[in-house]
């Protein structure tokens, strides 16, 4: 094995298949952090890298690019992609959450009081990974406001210093920091709620990538291990999830995000969701005793029972009854 020095930061060659828990036909090697500090994610042992994205990820990081930006509907998987990178490459990650009124200083630094009146400058996360040469994650990177992002540009763009005008310092990003960026897509259908569009320059520093939800191959393991865990036998675990997974790929159909048909529905089944559904079938398998159909009950209480019309609810349990047999009783 042999150990290699990128930068100020030890590195390890490892088999892409051991990292990453994929087959591929060739095992290269990858690169792997030395030492695990607690700005790592911990690993899910349950994630499944689709070998699309992470081949894009991973070329991302071998192009000493700096910015990527991961889109996709809600619930698909663009957050846990970024996450579980690192937490299999050991890359220190900081995360944060944008919200309407995130400002520059939240990400950049802003000054704190001291306990003895003073003031210090607080890094943000940033800022604090430019140096470091750590990773960010703003996830909701689009409900920002633009300003907001075209503040980052200097910090973005590849290459060269950038001027931090709270502390008059001028900064050499570290070649090892890398800005990733979550969006819900939204293509003008105004499924979210505070999307915004950023402005073209700040897009023009991104790596893009479009995630789509798992597809089964990656879905039905992951709900089969949720029923398994479960104590339900293989066969019927196995059989189940392939229903769950049929339900949540016929609602994606005809979601209005993909949909133009004009009974399109409302509302999508995310991997989230289809996830938490599974879980709530185990945790309330007894409401049959009480006349309940506990495919119909745990779906109403993961999904159903939210706030939309009457008429997509019934179409969603209509759609649960022909693939699982078992009537809905609203
Ligand atoms: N390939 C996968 N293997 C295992 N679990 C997955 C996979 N993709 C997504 N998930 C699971 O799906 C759920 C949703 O993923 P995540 O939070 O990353 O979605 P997101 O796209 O960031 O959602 P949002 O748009 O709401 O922020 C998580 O519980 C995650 O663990
Ligand atoms: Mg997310």
């Amino acid at each position: 094995m042999t150990g290699q020095a990128r930068q100020d930061i030890q590195w390890v060659n490892r088999p892409v298949s051991e990292v990453f828990g994929v087959r591929v036909a060739a095992d290269v090697d990858v690169l792997v952090r030395q030492g695990r500090t607690e700005e790592v994610p911990a690993i899910n042992p349950d994630y499944r890298f689709c070998l699309d994205s992470l081949r894009v990820i991973h070329g991302f990081f071998l192009s000493m690019d700096r910015c990527m930006q991961l889109v996709g509907h809600k619930g698909c998987g663009k957050t846990t992609l970024v996450e579980q990178y690192h937490a299999r490459t050991n890359i220190p990650l900081i995360q944060y959450t944008a919200h309407p009124r995130t400002e520059l200083d939240d990400l950049l630094g802003h000054f704190v009081m001291t306990q003895s009146g003073g003031m210090r400058f607080h890094e943000g996360p940033v800022l604090r990974a430019a140096k470091q040469g750590l990773s960010v994650l703003v996830d909701e990177f689009n409900v920002m406001d633009p300003g907001v992002a075209t503040g980052l540009n200097a910090i973005l763009q590849g290459g060269g210093r950038f001027y931090v005008p709270q502390t008059e310092e001028s900064v050499s990003p570290h070649p090892e920091f890398r800005f990733f960026a979550t969006g819900n897509m939204d293509e003008g259908k105004g499924l979210y709620a505070g999307r915004q569009r950023q402005d073209v320059a700040n897009d023009d520093r991104f790596w893009f990538w479009k995630l789509d939800y798992p597809g089964p191959d990656y879905e039905v393991p992951l709900v089969q291990a949720i029923f398994e865990a479960a104590h339900l036998d293989v066969a019927t675990a196995r059989t189940m999830a392939m229903k769950c997974v049929d339900v949540a790929n016929k609602l994606r159909e005809q979601f209005i995000g993909v949909s133009d048909a004009a009974d399109a529905l409302e509302v999508t089944m995310s991997t989230r969701s289809l996830i938490r559904w599974a879980r709530l079938m185990t945790i309330f398998r007894h409401v049959v005793r009480l006349g309940q159909e506990p495919v119909h009950f745990a779906l109403e209480v993961a999904l159903t029972h939210r706030p939309i019309d009457p008429s997509t609810k019934l179409a969603i349990h209509a759609i649960v009854e022909s693939v699982f047999n078992v009537p809905f009783s609203a």
